[in-house]
Order: structure tokens, then C-alpha cells, then sequence
């Protein structure tokens, strides 16, 4: 895969995708997300990649939001545009991803940089991480999902105030409120993502896009994620990889999934 803002990394089951405009600290423009696109969706195609982690290249950010240069002179329909172009496809595209994302958060990750990285599927952050939504200091709101995803993985409260005040978190904060699941050096940032990543390999792929599916039915409107667990779940009675997992666990044996 060859693009202009993105390097694609494979190893073996798992895909790094790294931001790559280090110089604008990963900030995010159009043609990066065409291009995050583009790479999540062949990458999720691509039956042998079972983990996506998502990174930004340098030591000093993740993102450090959605690219300022590009919309300062938006009016409202452009505005508008942006907001659901991006979250079309880029943000809900990754959240609704069938093989698991994990961002590895190595700095600054604040406005469009927190909401891709809410979009992933769960965060781990180096300890120089700082995350924030700052788009009230610019007259904005959050407008790739931050509203809706914050207040889901902290808390009203907490989402409020970090909306409301601008601010940045530290890692270690990030952890304490649930944001980030772990918080290591950055040199340990890669490594312990890879080591999560295996794990999540020796289970059943098509178990896990269906997980993936029923959690989060419940944070999307009109849809009853009790009714969609339901429904996923027999569904994977029907799949090879039920009758090896089931089969493996009676015999006493390790899975060999597909
Ligand atoms: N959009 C466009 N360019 C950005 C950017 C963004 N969101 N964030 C950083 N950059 C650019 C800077 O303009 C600068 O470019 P230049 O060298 O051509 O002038 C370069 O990246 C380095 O940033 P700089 O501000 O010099 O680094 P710093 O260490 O002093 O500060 C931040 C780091 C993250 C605190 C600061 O860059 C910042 O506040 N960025 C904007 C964050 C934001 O509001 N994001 C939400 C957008 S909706």
C-alpha cells in the first residue's frame, strides 16, 4: 500500500498503521483520511490481519488534531461537510470495524487525534501522552464523534469538563478515568500493544466482529444492543470457528482458528 501521509506495516497477523506528517504533528487533512480509510478498509478485507494498531510517527504526537489550516475559512455548509465526511469515513468506519483496533496514543492526542482515538477499539498510551479536546477554544465542537464517544468512556461529567475547559490530560489521568487502558514508557508502547494484539489472535475472529458488533449496538441510537447480542450470539453457532473452539475446549486442546 502506497500513500502520501500513512506507512502500512505487516507482521504476520497484525497491521501498524503509523501517521506519517510529523512535521504538522499527524495533524489530520483531507487527504489523511482518505488515506486512513483507504489502508482500514483493505487492511479489515484482508482476512489475514486479525489486529490493526494505529499510531503516529515521532515521539512528541498521536494527533494533534484535525488539520486547523485546512477549515479556517469554512462556512457552515463546509463545516457541516467536514464533519460528516469524517466521521463517514473515518470515525464511525472504525469503530465498526470487524478486526479489533487498538491505539497506541506515543503523544499528543487532542481534538480529531482523541476522537480517531476513541474511535479505535481501546487506547494504550505512553506516559508523555496528553489528551484533550480543545475544540472549544477555537470557537468549534467536537465534531468527529468526541462529544458522543467522551461521555461514553468517562462520564458526563468528566467528558464536560474536559470539553468545556479545553484542557489537556496526562496519561496517567487518561488512565484513572478510563480513557486508556494502560499507561507504559513510550519505548514500551509498541511492544506491550503487539503483546495484547496476541492475544487477541488466539481467539476466534469471527467471535470477536461479532462481539465487536453487539457492543456497540448499545451506543448506537434506536438500536437494542441486548436484542443485537442476541442475535449475534446465535449467529456464531453457525460459524466454523464455534465448532473448532468448542470442539478444541472438550478435547482439551488448543484452537486452531481459520
Ligand atoms: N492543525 C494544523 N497544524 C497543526 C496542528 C493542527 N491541529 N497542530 C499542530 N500543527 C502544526 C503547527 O502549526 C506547527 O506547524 P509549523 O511548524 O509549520 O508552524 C507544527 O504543527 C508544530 O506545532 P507547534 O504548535 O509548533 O508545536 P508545540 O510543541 O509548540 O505545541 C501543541 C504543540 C499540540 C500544543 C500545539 O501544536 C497545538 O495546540 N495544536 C493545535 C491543537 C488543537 O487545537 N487541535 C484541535 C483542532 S480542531
Amino acid at each position: 500500500m502506497n500513500f502520501e501521509n500513512i506507512l502500512v506495516e505487516l507482521k504476520e497477523n497484525l497491521a501498524v498503521i503509523l501517521i506519517n506528517r510529523p512535521a504538522k504533528l499527524n495533524a489530520l487533512n483531507k487527504k489523511t483520511i482518505e488515506e486512513l480509510h483507504e489502508a482500514f478498509k483493505a487492511l479489515d478485507s484482508d482476512a489475514s490481519v486479525k489486529v490493526i494498531i494505529i499510531t503516529g510517527s515521532g515521539e512528541k504526537a498521536f494527533v494533534a488534531g484535525a488539520d486547523i489550516s485546512e477549515f479556517a475559512n469554512f462556512n457552515i455548509e463546509e463545516g457541516t461537510e467536514l464533519a460528516r465526511k469524517g466521521q463517514e469515513l473515518l470515525f464511525n468506519f472504525v469503530q465498526n470495524l470487524g478486526t479489533p483496533v487498538i491505539a497506541a496514543v506515543n503523544g499528543f492526542a487532542l481534538g480529531g487525534g482523541l476522537e480517531l482515538a476513541m474511535a479505535a477499539h481501546f487506547r494504550v498510551a505512553s506516559t508523555n501522552a496528553k489528551m484533550g479536546l480543545p475544540e472549544v477554544s477555537l470557537g468549534l465542537i467536537p465534531g468527529y464523534g468526541g462529544t458522543q464517544r467522551l461521555p461514553q468512556l468517562v462520564g458526563k461529567g468528566k467528558a464536560m469538563e474536559m470539553i468545556m475547559t479545553a484542557g489537556m490530560i496526562s496519561a496517567e489521568e487518561a488512565k484513572e478515568c478510563g480513557l486508556v487502558n494502560y499507561v507504559v514508557e513510550q519505548e514500551e508502547l509498541l511492544p506491550l500493544c503487539e503483546k495484547l494484539a496476541s492475544k487477541i489472535t488466539r481467539n476466534s475472529s469471527t467471535a470477536i466482529a461479532s462481539a465487536i458488533k453487539a457492543v456497540n449496538a448499545n451506543y448506537t441510537n434506536c438500536v437494542n444492543g441486548f436484542a443485537i447480542e442476541i442475535e449475534e450470539f446465535g449467529v456464531s453457532f453457525n460459524t466454523n470457528d464455534f465448532e473448532e473452539g468448542t470442539t478444541a475446549f472438550l478435547e482439551k486442546r488448543k484452537p486452531n482458528f481459520e
